[in-house]
């Protein structure tokens, strides 16, 4: 494959390593078909890593992969197995919360995760199987639900959170699958009662326009809970809820409630599969 150099050297970034090839190769055709069209026709700027072109492709992919997924890694994800080794059950709250604090959604939550999974349950009546798209760590705040869920699967681009999420499965004996996809494909999902997509579909959307369409359609779930940011990555700016004025196009079709709490607005949507 005339790309595959490419997609390794672009990878080397330790925070990017784990994101798979036809990914990172996906990106890469958007971000020249975008930019540098050009690139797409002659492509023998591949063959020479120093050359100009490669050089720019491999910084501004690599900045395009961070938006979509590095960006969210704190400092220590590496930590995660030996603080999962250290967590001694599903009630070791402090435990979880350790691992919770690696990933930027998941930190900025943390302290609002018994609100949010109540006020879901207020709207939800029945989550005997739940879909968590674009993951993350999320799954590892199973303890903070005050509601039982019978399977559990996850989505996640990123090959080394699946490989979490299936070992903290495990460990738990959760009855729970994490499976490694690129959303902008929708196919095979699983039907179930409920399905998260929590601060995904705006990064979702940069990769591919109109795919919320798409997904909201075909994700065969009774109810959908929908997040988005309502301050920047680190809290600093403010995003304003009018942002998601595309979204509620989507559901109008749809009931739907909404609730906010610190950084977070979240939609409910009666979808019934
Ligand atoms: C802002 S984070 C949110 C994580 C989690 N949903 C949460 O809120 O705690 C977005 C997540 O979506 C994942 N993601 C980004 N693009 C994706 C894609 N095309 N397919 C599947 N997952 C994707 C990223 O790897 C990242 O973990």
């Amino acid at each position: 494959m005339e790309y595959c150099n490419l997609i390794k050297i672009i990878k080397q970034k330790k925070e990017l390593n784990s994101l798979s090839d036809e990914f990172v190769l996906g990106i890469i055709k958007i971000y020249l078909k975008n930019e540098m069209p050009k690139l797409l026709e002659n492509q023998e700027w591949l063959n020479n890593t120093k050359n100009k072109y490669f050089r720019t492709v491999v910084k501004n992919v690599r900045k395009n992969l961070r938006e979509v997924h590095g960006a969210f890694k704190k400092k220590g994800y590496d930590k995660k197995y030996k603080l999962l080794d250290e967590i001694k059950s599903l009630n070791d709250f402090e435990g979880h919360a350790k691992i919770l604090k690696l990933h930027t959604s998941t930190a900025e939550r943390l302290k609002n995760y018994i609100e949010i999974y109540g006020k879901i349950l207020e709207k939800v009546y029945k989550v005997e199987s739940l879909l968590d798209l674009g993951a993350g760590l999320n799954p590892l705040s199973i303890p903070f639900m005050d509601f039982k869920v019978g399977t559990y699967y996850a989505v996640e681009v990123a090959e080394d959170d699946v490989e979490f999420i299936n070992a903290y499965f495990k460990k738990f004996n959760i009855k729970g699958h994490a499976f490694v996809k690129d959303l902008t494909y929708v196919d095979n999902l699983p039907e179930v009662d409920v399905c998260f997509m929590f601060k995904l579909l705006d990064t979702l959307e940069s990769l591919k326009k109109d795919v919320t369409k798409e997904l909201i359609s075909k994700v065969k779930a009774k109810w959908l809970v929908v997040s988005f940011a309502t301050k920047s990555l680190g809290g600093r700016k403010v995003i304003s809820k009018k942002r998601t004025s595309w979204f509620k196009k989507i559901i109008k079709a749809y009931e739907y409630d909404t609730f906010e709490v610190d950084n977070e607005y979240f939609f409910v949507v009666r979808k019934d599969l």
